[in-house]
């Protein structure tokens, strides 16, 4: 294992927890925050050379000892699509599988859940967007084919009792089509919530979204899904994600999608750089007084390792700063 470079000193560890604040002036936080770390699937598919099987594992396992309940692990795509993911199933079998954790994968039709269910997988994820450009080249189809084939793997699931997760992509605007209006993202987000997700993620897909325009696209959903089934899932190309969730937050939001080290992207949206960055989020959630459960200092050396790996500069700032101490 490549050794650990960002330490968070002794004094520091608790730094977060100590600068706790009161939040009542800045409207009501949920108690609790459930991370979805989505680091080896959006990060790791988003990666121009394939990262080797042994490493993805390696990654999951040390984002396990973090604690993080939910860690997204592959996908079970098409690997003429994303080749980076083809070994989902080596990766999926491969994993230590911690009591208590969930290790959802991505599956985009029928033939992906089957694999994934063959492959040990307990909980699913299909992926829809508000844009019906992204979804033509994301996934080869217009939405209204895309609910079809959701149906499909909704059906089955619910069949063989495996609970599926859903995606809504391009809620605060897309690469081909711009602006998207908030009753758009509002229909899709019903749609998959009434054909039986438990969760619908919403998506800002390039990161374009600003606390406003997170606030209006908010509201719109809210008045269709009940803000206990949403979660969002900002990428940070703007370095709006942090602000962009706290909105979330203030709305009630408790489920926050987030990514190792800001490791990401998506193959089908140009220029989209990485999530927020899991650290940036544990060190928010910890000074706002709000559980997670997660241990920095481990996710801090889960970050390393993998940009050690990868050979790059890590995207948190909180890592960044905790090298410099
Ligand atoms: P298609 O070409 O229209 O599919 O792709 P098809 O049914 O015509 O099949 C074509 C070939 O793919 C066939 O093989 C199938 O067997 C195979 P061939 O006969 O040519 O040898 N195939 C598969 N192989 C393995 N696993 C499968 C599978 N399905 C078909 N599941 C498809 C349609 C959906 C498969 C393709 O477009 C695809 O895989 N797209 C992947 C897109 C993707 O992974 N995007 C990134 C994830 S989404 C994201 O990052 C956004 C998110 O993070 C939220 C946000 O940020 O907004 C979630
Ligand atoms: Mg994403």
């Amino acid at each position: 294992m490549a050794s650990v470079r960002c330490t968070l000193p002794r004094r520091l560890v608790g730094l977060a927890s100590l600068r706790a604040v009161s939040t009542s002036s800045m409207g009501a936080f949920p108690k609790q925050v459930k991370i979805v770390e989505v680091g080896p699937r959006d990060g790791l598919q988003n990666e121009k050379n394939v990262v080797p099987t042994p490493v993805k594992i390696k990654l999951i396992d040390m984002l396990s000892e973090a604690g993080l309940p939910v860690i997204e692990a592959t996908s079970f795509v098409s690997p003429k699509w994303v080749p980076q993911m083809a070994d989902h199933t080596e990766v999926l079998k491969g994993i230590q599988k911690f009591p208590g954790i969930n290790y959802p994968v991505l599956t985009p039709n029928l033939k992906g859940f089957e694999a994934a269910v063959a492959a040990g997988a307990k909980e699913v994820s299909v992926f829809g967007a508000a844009s019906e450009l992204f979804t033509q080249k994301n996934i080869n189809c217009s939405i209204e084919e895309s609910f079809r084939r959701m149906g499909g793997v909704l059906e089955a699931a619910r069949a063989a009792g495996i609970p599926v997760r859903g995606y809504v992509s391009c809620v605060l605007g897309c690469p081909y089509e711009g602006k998207i209006s908030p009753a758009k993202v509002a229909e899709v987000a019903k749609k998959l919530y009434s054909m039986g997700c438990y969760e619908i993620s919403l998506g800002d897909t390039i990161g374009v979204g600003t606390p406003g325009l997170m606030k209006d696209m908010l509201s719109a959903v809210m008045r269709d899904v009940p803000v206990a089934a949403l979660a969002v899932h900002c990428h940070d190309t703007y370095g709006q994600a942090l602000a962009n969730t706290l909105v979330a937050l203030q709305m009630g939001v408790s489920v926050v999608d987030s990514s190792v080290a800001g490791l990401g992207g998506c193959p089908y949206a140009q220029g989209a750089s990485g999530n927020l960055a899991t650290e940036d989020l544990v060190y928010m959630l910890t000074g706002l007084g709000i559980h997670t459960g997660v241990n920095l200092q481990k996710l801090l050396e889960a970050g390393d390792f993998i940009c050690q790996v990868l050979n790059r500069k890590t995207s948190s700032k909180v890592a960044q700063a905790s090298c410099k101490l």
